[in-house]
Parts: structure tokens; sequence; C-alpha cells
């Protein structure tokens, strides 16, 4: 196939620079592995596990057979008043995987979806237990929740709300960004260690402006990965629990990207050591091959739409999606999670991760307008110096530059970040690093 083949005129790109891609079109139209084949026959090492989704590999055969059995078994039922023997069980795995008494699933189909179903938990949970005037929610800025008006509010990237104007969620405030560029730049596998409290701002401004008692949620990515692989400073997510249970505040964590093994543990939530009353996945927990998202809640809101006193035949919970546990998803995120264990691939991510690091900082330190590197768990970011009067620009030029050389990177802001499946082999972190250190060169 050759790219003239192919008919442009009528796909909206989602998050692209539409004229641009029209120049200069990638394509790709097989995956195998960890590599990508384009329409014009190029070889594309996937250096991002397709943002954060594929961490099994492409094309993963126990994957692919589950869905045809589920398509030749059942391949539809509406989920309203009537639910399907996949979605009880991948719901029980999910449950079995999380953390506490996380064991309540909502399900949705992306990412987005389960932003605003947690944000819609948490009002939905105060007005039944009596306290409907807690309507604030709390994020952080440089926050990512998706681009449905709940997480877009409550989430802090600038491009993504400027335009939305006085649409967005009126009662939100957000938290101050998780970024230290000058004792903390460079993060080296392990958590950065703050010298003051990021979360006395929480504290002492914005809780105090609107009063804790008017507070429903905080929602926070463990790591901030869209804005860039940010991590949060040494005891941050503890100590944002104890300020959530101080107050009667319910914490979500919006573990989309570090779920299902990221940082090498079955969630980012583990890793902290923290459980936060909802935890929102998407992305890996199919392996990113059918769309699928959830919300994980605590046994306490669950109960508390129980008991809320409306007789049995009422709905507790007015909120769902046509395709809430759609048994394809299901059957795939089934399917996902045996592999997960029968390859024990979070421990595999693990034990990549520092190779990963290690690779970073030692080819891409001292680089041509490197400021900074991030890493920790098997992802990490370089920190580029924006080019005068064009934010973004020089990052997107090496993106381009690295796909044309063969590894498919994550531009976000001057940020370059690599996020390779947990399959990924040390000669293919080394192909990623390498060629993204020859292309930091080239745009010197
Ligand atoms: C933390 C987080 N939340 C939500 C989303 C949105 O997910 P989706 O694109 O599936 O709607 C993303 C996507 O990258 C994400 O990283």
């Amino acid at each position: 196939m050759t790219q003239h083949a192919i008919n442009m005129d009528h796909q909206w790109l989602p998050f692209t620079g539409n004229r641009q891609f029209r120049q200069d079109p990638r394509v790709v139209v097989a995956a195998e592995g960890l590599n990508f084949t384009t329409h014009d026959g190029q070889q594309i090492l996937d250096g991002i596990s397709s943002l954060w989704c594929v961490t099994a590999g492409h094309n993963r055969k126990p994957i692919n057979e589950a869905i045809k059995k589920q398509l030749d078994t059942l391949d539809y039922a509406t989920a309203f008043q009537v639910s399907n023997d996949k979605a009880f069980q991948a719901a029980t795995m999910i449950a079995d995987l999380a953390p506490g008494d996380l064991n309540k699933v909502l399900f949705c189909s992306s990412g987005s979806e389960a932003a605003d179903t947690a944000l819609k938990v948490a009002l939905a949970y105060h007005r039944a237990r009596g306290e409907g005037h807690r309507n604030i929610f709390i994020g952080r800025e440089k926050g990512y929740h998706g681009v449905n008006f709940g997480g877009m509010s409550v989430g802090g990237l600038p491009a993504n709300r400027k335009v939305y104007g006085a649409q967005l969620l009126p009662r939100v405030d957000h938290m101050r960004f998780i970024h230290d560029p000058v004792d903390n730049a460079y993060i080296h596998n392990q958590e950065p260690v703050w010298k003051e409290d990021p979360l006395l701002e929480l504290e002492n401004r914005i809780l105090a402006l609107h009063d804790p008692s008017n507070v429903a949620a905080i929602m926070v990515e463990p790591v901030a990965g869209s804005a860039g692989w940010y991590l949060p400073p040494q005891g941050y997510l503890k100590r944002l629990r104890e300020i959530c249970d101080m107050h009667g505040i319910l914490l979500i964590f919006d573990e989309v990207i570090t779920g299902f093994g990221r940082m090498g543990t079955n969630f980012a939530a583990d890793y902290y050591g923290v459980v936060p009353d909802m935890l929102n996945f998407a992305k890996g927990v199919t392996n990113g091959v059918i769309p699928l998202g959830g919300v994980i809640c605590r046994d306490f809101l669950y109960e508390g739409l129980m008991n809320a006193g409306a007789p049995e035949h009422v709905v507790e919970f007015f909120h769902g999606y046509t395709y809430s546990g759609h048994p394809v998803a299901c059957a795939t995120a089934v399917a996902t999670l045996n592999l997960f264990k029968e390859e024990d691939l979070f421990a595999r991510s693990a034990a990549m991760a520092p190779l990963l690091g290690d690779a970073m900082h030692a080819a891409l330190k001292g680089l041509p307008n490197v400021i900074g590197i991030r890493t920790l768990g098997l992802a990490g970011a370089v920190e580029l110096a924006p080019m005068a009067g064009a934010p973004g620009k020089r990052a997107f030029n090496i993106f381009l530059d690295c796909y044309h050389h063969g590894v498919l990177v994550r531009a976000a802001g001057d940020n370059l970040v690599l996020c390779p499946a947990f399959t990924v082999e040390k000669a293919q972190i080394e192909q990623m690093v390498g060629t993204l250190a020859d292309s930091i060169r080239r745009h010197a």
C-alpha cells in the first residue's frame, strides 16, 4: 500500500495537527510485538506502548483468541437491567487486583468517562448521606483526566481548557503542580524529596478558602502522565490521604496510565502505599485492544448509595453507558489480566524500569537543550528548553524526527516521553534511547 492509496479527506484526527499530518502522514497498518509496519512499509518501534495501552505488546494471541471466541458466543447485550457473565468475571478480577476494599467496579469505555463517572459517584454519595452541599472538586495544575467536561474541568492542562471558558464546571479549584525544576530537575529511579511541603497550599489556602466541609473530592493522577511523567514528592500521596480523611473529602486516583503494572505493582496506589476511595482505570486493562474503562469504588460508597432509603426497584445511581461492561471488552480484559499473571508482566515491568531509567540518564543528560530527566517505573521523560516563542515545537520536531528514524516517542509540551510495553527488551530500550539522543543532538 502506498500513502496515495489512502483517502485522508474525511478523518478529523484527534489531538493531532491535521494540516501538518496531511503533509507528512504517519499511518500504521500492522503491528507485532513492539513493532509497527507503516503504510509505506517502514518499521517503527513503539516506544510508548501506543500511549500507555499496549503493555503486553501488540498482537497477543491469547487476547485475540478470547475476542474471537466471545464474538461467537455473546457479541453484545444491553447493560441496563440485564448484564453478562464476562462483565462480572472482569469486575471480580479487577477487584481482586485492587488494594484495600476497592471492590465495586463501575464500567465505562474510556478514561474520560471514568473521570466523569467518579466525580458523579462523589456527588451522589455525599448527597445520599445528607451532605449535598459538598460539591467542590479539587484537581491539580497540569492534571489530565480526559476530555469530557468533568475531567477537563478538574484537569489542569491549559491548552485543553482555554477555549471552553465558562462552560467548565464552576466549583473547581486546583492544587499547585508537582514539579521542582531547581532541586529535582533530574529524578533517577527514585522518589523526589522536596525541601518544602507542596500540600501546605492545599491546607492553608485552598481548603481554607472554600471550607473543607464543601469539598466533595480531590482527584489526582498519582504520577502526572500526560503532562510528561512528573513524579510526586516523597510522602505526598500519603499526606494527601491524611488531609482527605481529616475533612471527609473523597480521594480519587486517576490510574488510567499508572494502573495495571506501569510502576511494577498492580496499581500506583500499591506502589505508594495509599488506598484511594475511587480508582479510575482504562487503557492497559485490555492491552488497549478493545476500549474499556472503569472506576473501582470502596465498599462504603456502594453501600452509601444502596442504603439511601429508596425502594428496591428504583435505580440507586442514575448513571451508566450503553457499553458499560460490554461483553467483548470484558472478555478482552479477562484475557489480558490472565496474560499479565501468566507472564508475570508487572514483575517484568519492575525489572525493566531501572534499565530504561539508567539508559535515559546515561544517554540524554548533558545533551543540548536538556533541562531535566525524570524516571521511575517503566517510564521516563526528558525535558527540553522551549524554543523562544514556540513552546512545544522543539519536542514536536524531535518526535517527528524519531518517527522518521524508526521510533515512536511521545511529545508532551517540551518533554519527550518513553513508556514501552512491559515486554520490552534491553536492545529495544537502547534503540529507543539512542534514537532519541541522536535526534536531540540533531536539533541542537
Ligand atoms: C490519567 C488519564 N486520565 C484520563 C485519560 C483519558 O482517557 P481516554 O483518552 O481513554 O478518554 C487519560 C488519557 O491519556 C489519562 O492519562
